[in-house]
C-alpha cells in the first residue's frame, strides 16, 4: 500500500475506534456501527498493528499447556465478541479445534464463519445482558478480545463469561488502558474474587494493543 492510501486507512481506523466510545453500550447502535465497519475491519485494524488477537491466543495456548489435562484439540473455547474471527484464526493456528463464537452482528460474524475455523457462531448475542443461549459451565476457556472497550461492554459482562466457563477453566480478556481507567472493571473483578467465582487474577499488564495503545490481558481461573 502506498503512503497516502496507508494514511487514509490509518485515519479511518483511528476515527472508528474513537467513535465507539460514544455508543454507550447500546446494542442497536453498536450493531449498526459494526455492520458498517465489517467489510474493512480487518484491513483497518491490521494497518494499526492490532496485537491483541495474537496475545490472547498465545495466553490460551499457555494456559492449556500449563494447567489443563485435555490435549489442545479437545479443549472447548468460546470467543465472546468474535467479530471477523481474528482470534479464532490464531487459536486454530495454535491447535485449538473446538472454537465457538458469538457477536452482536451477522456482518462481523459472517466474516468469522467464512474463516472456517469456528464450530458454531451465534449472532444477536449481547454481552451486556444474560448469555441465555449458553448453559453454565459450557467451556474450558472463554476468550474476550477487544470487547471490554469504552462504549461497548460493561464490566459486569465478566460475570456472564465466568458463568459459561467450567470450574477450573479460564477466562482470558483484554481491557484497554483507557477502559480500565474509566470503568469499574477492577472493582467487578474484586467482587468476583471475594464471591469465590474466580481465583486471584493473573495479568499481563500494559501489553501492546493497537497502534500506540496498551492493554491489560487478564487470565482468570474459575473457582472449583
Ligand atoms: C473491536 S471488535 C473485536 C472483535 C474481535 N474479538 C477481534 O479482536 O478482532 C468488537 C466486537 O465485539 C462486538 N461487540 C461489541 N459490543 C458487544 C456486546 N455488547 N455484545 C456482544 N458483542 C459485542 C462487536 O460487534 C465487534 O465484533
Amino acid at each position: 500500500m502506498n503512503s497516502p492510501d496507508r494514511e487514509t486507512v490509518l485515519d479511518q481506523s483511528a476515527r472508528k475506534r474513537a467513535e465507539i466510545s460514544y455508543l454507550e453500550g447500546d446494542a442497536g447502535r453498536l450493531a449498526r456501527f459494526y455492520r458498517e465497519w465489517a467489510s474493512s475491519y480487518d484491513l483497518d485494524v491490521g494497518s494499526e498493528r492490532y496485537s491483541a488477537p495474537m496475545i490472547v491466543s498465545e495466553l490460551a495456548g499457555a494456559v492449556q499447556t500449563a494447567y489443563l489435562a485435555s490435549e489442545r484439540g479437545a479443549i472447548t473455547v468460546l470467543d465472546a465478541g468474535c467479530g471477523t474471527g481474528l482470534v479464532g484464526v490464531q487459536l486454530s493456528r495454535f491447535g485449538f479445534q473446538l472454537i465457538d463464537g458469538f457477536d452482536l452482528t451477522e456482518e462481523m460474524a459472517g466474516n468469522a464463519r467464512r474463516t472456517g475455523v469456528y464450530r458454531n457462531i451465534q449472532v444477536d448475542v449481547d454481552l451486556n445482558g444474560a448469555l441465555s443461549q449458553y448453559p453454565t459451565a459450557s467451556y474450558d476457556i472463554t476468550v474476550c478480545c477487544g470487547v471490554f472497550g469504552l462504549g461497548q461492554v460493561r464490566p459486569d459482562g465478566l460475570r456472564e463469561l465466568a458463568r459459561v466457563t467450567r470450574p477450573n477453566g479460564f477466562v482470558i480478556a483484554s481491557t484497554s488502558r483507557r477502559y480500565l481507567k474509566a470503568t469499574s472493571f477492577e472493582d467487578e473483578l474484586r467482587r468476583l474474587q471475594r464471591g469465590g467465582v474466580v481465583m486471584p487474577a493473573q495479568c499481563l499488564a500494559d501489553g501492546r494493543y493497537i497502534a500506540d495503545e496498551y492493554a491489560h490481558y487478564w487470565v482468570l481461573r474459575i473457582a472449583p
